[in-house]
């Protein structure tokens, strides 16, 4: 285990920003700390990275505490945070040369390890350029670039690709694929479900501070019941009458989504449950645009654990 985290709680004045997180994060894998914004991702992050201290509990890196072995701790890791932490009035190699200065590396061995990173993110033609005149894509390659000077053997990333083009985005997960190849344990946060679909090997759901889901994503959506029958309606009008028709079919309360007119229900039998729908549907003169079985999605299983909550929730006073 390379990331460990017991009971850990953190409180900002009245907000439980985190709840009793237990995690295990394994050597060599990628970690996903999924959830909206306010779950609480940003402050665990900070936690394992020794910016903060919890309030109560304990979260060890590599064996080593991160309230008692800060120090030795820092030695371990890297990190990027969701802004980018990089100077504006230096250049490129200037930014990631005072990086290797801070964690005591000789001249030669620094200048190595900037030469290194800049290839390796191709910013090596804008290497002597104030980072002022880089784009967002470009500051968040060198801000990684950063957390990657002492060669850590965790890498925590907030958010690497919040804000970035589809390209950027893409450039980004594949350094982190082929960091991970090199056997870098990596922790990152994301609100994106390609995200974390892409590149997670495990996966931690995060809601209002607590973890609500653990597990791999085929594992989490396992959890979710597997397949689903999606009817997409022709009239808004009888969206509700077709949720109705679903429900009763399958014994279970029907997702709906108005924006896309879409209704959709948990089934284990396929095309079995596929044609009694369909029926139904003619029945009830019922116009569909679409009617068909689906694989679930990250997404799904975000709205089925995220939804789940929210109705915990009203339910308690
Ligand atoms: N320094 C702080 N002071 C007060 N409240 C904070 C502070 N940092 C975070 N919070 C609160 O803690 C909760 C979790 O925040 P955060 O960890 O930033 O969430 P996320 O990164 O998932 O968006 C939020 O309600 C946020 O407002
Ligand atoms: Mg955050």
């Amino acid at each position: 285990m390379m990331i460990e985290v017991d009971g850990v709680v953190k409180r900002f004045g009245s907000t439980r920003a985190l709840d009793n997180v237990t995690l295990r994060g394994d050597r060599g894998r990628v970690l996903a700390l999924l959830g909206p914004n306010g779950a609480g991702k940003t402050t665990l992050i900070r936690i394992l990275t020794t910016l903060l201290k919890p309030d109560a509990g304990c979260a060890r890196i590599g064996g080593l505490d991160v309230a008692e072995d800060a120090g030795r701790l820092r030695s371990l890791i890297g990190f990027a945070g969701q802004y980018a932490a990089v100077d504006e009035l230096l250049t490129g190699r200037e930014n990631l040369e005072l990086i290797g200065l801070w964690y005591h590396l000789d001249k030669a061995e620094y200048r190595r390890r900037a030469t290194d990173v800049l290839e390796r993110f191709t910013l090596t033609e804008a290497a002597d350029r104030l980072v002022k005149t880089y784009s967002g894509g470009m500051r968040r390659r060198l801000d990684i670039g950063a957390a990657l000077i002492a060669r850590p053997q965790v890498l925590f990333l907030d958010e690497p690709t919040t804000g970035l083009d589809p390209r950027t985005r893409n450039d980004v997960w594949e350094f982190i694929e082929e960091l991970v190849g090199e056997g870098t344990t990596v922790m990152l946060t994301t609100q994106y479900m390609d995200e974390a679909e892409r590149l997670a090997h495990e996966i931690v759901v995060l809601d209002s501070g607590a973890v609500i889901a653990h597990g791999t994503v085929a594992g989490l959506k396992d959890r979710l019941g597997g397949d689903r029958l999606e009817a997409r309606v022709r009239e808004a009008a009888v969206l509700g009458r077709a949720a109705a028709v679903l429900g009763e079919l399958a014994g279970t309360t029907p997702h709906v989504d108005p924006d896309r007119q879409l209704v959709s229900v948990p089934t284990k039998t396929g095309t079995a449950f596929l044609l009694t729908a369909a029926r139904r549907f003619e029945e009830e003169h019922i116009s569909l645009d679409d009617l068909g079985i689906r694989r679930p999605s990250l997404d799904d299983v975000f709205l089925a654990l995220t939804g789940a909550r929210a109705t915990d929730r009203e339910g308690t006073p």
